[in-house]
């Protein structure tokens, strides 16, 4: 994190986010950035999937996007392919952070330790429990009490980087799969601006997330939000 955004009155964060989906997690930056309630940017926005909703918000929002799908003219893309030109693409944005939202391809450790910028991403879980996909399924098949979402940093190991931030939740003896996906969901739209704001203010320094650089007065990460949804 440079020294420009600490303080919270310099230059908006530059993002960069890559997604796959629906984009709901995108559309509340988006959101956020148009009312002028986040100090981004969203510079730019990298879709695997054509069909990928979240490409139709980042267009309506006027936002830059680059499609660079994992299927063409029949041909499946390769990840290094991809990785190349995603490369290639955020390294022309210049982003200050690039975030996984809903992104669902697992990235190279060459590409992830060559990024031009932090990365972190958005898990629907509490990690360092249930990594990988199916979480709100394992957790109920587990009998666990509690569930959430996390914002980790990117590292070569999958779901396994710094846990930043968490939004958790007790499970419902009610709560299927689908009910706590939404639950969570809500969690996420709260969590991930949240989080950035607290990265854009410097609160959480991305090149010291255990804290140990940072000031004493600041809290240990992760930091938790308890939803009462
Ligand atoms: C989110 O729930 C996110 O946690 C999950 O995909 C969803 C995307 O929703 N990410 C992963 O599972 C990553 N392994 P969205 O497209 O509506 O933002």
């Amino acid at each position: 994190m440079s020294d420009s955004h600490m303080k919270g009155n310099h230059k908006p964060l530059r993002i960069a986010v890559l997604v796959s989906g629906n984009g709901s997690n995108l559309q509340v930056l988006i959101d956020a950035m148009q009312a002028g309630v986040l100090p981004i940017e969203i510079v730019g926005v990298i879709s695997n999937r054509e069909d990928a909703y979240a490409v139709t918000r980042a267009k309506e929002a006027s936002i830059p996007v680059a499609v660079l799908s994992h299927v063409a003219s029949g041909k499946r893309m390769g990840i290094k392919t991809f990785e190349t030109h995603a490369s290639a693409q955020l390294t022309t944005w210049q982003p200050d952070l690039i975030v996984l939202a809903g992104f669902m391809r697992v990235l190279s450790a060459e590409f992830i330790d060559n990024m031009p910028a932090p990365m972190i991403n958005l898990h629907p879980d509490l990690l360092p429990a249930y990594k990988g996909l199916d979480t709100h399924q394992r957790v109920i098949q587990a009998g666990e009490r509690y569930h959430g979402c996390s914002l980790h940093i990117v590292t070569a190991e999958l779901d396994a980087g710094a846990v930043l931030t968490q939004a958790l939740l007790e499970i419902n003896p009610k709560d299927t799969a689908v009910s706590l996906q939404v639950r969570v969901q809500k969690g996420e739209h709260q969590l991930l601006p949240w989080t950035i704001l607290l990265i854009a203010n410097g609160i959480i320094d991305l090149n010291h997330p255990h804290n140990d650089a940072v000031p004493s007065y600041l809290p240990a990460l992760p930091l938790k939000l308890w939803l009462n949804n």
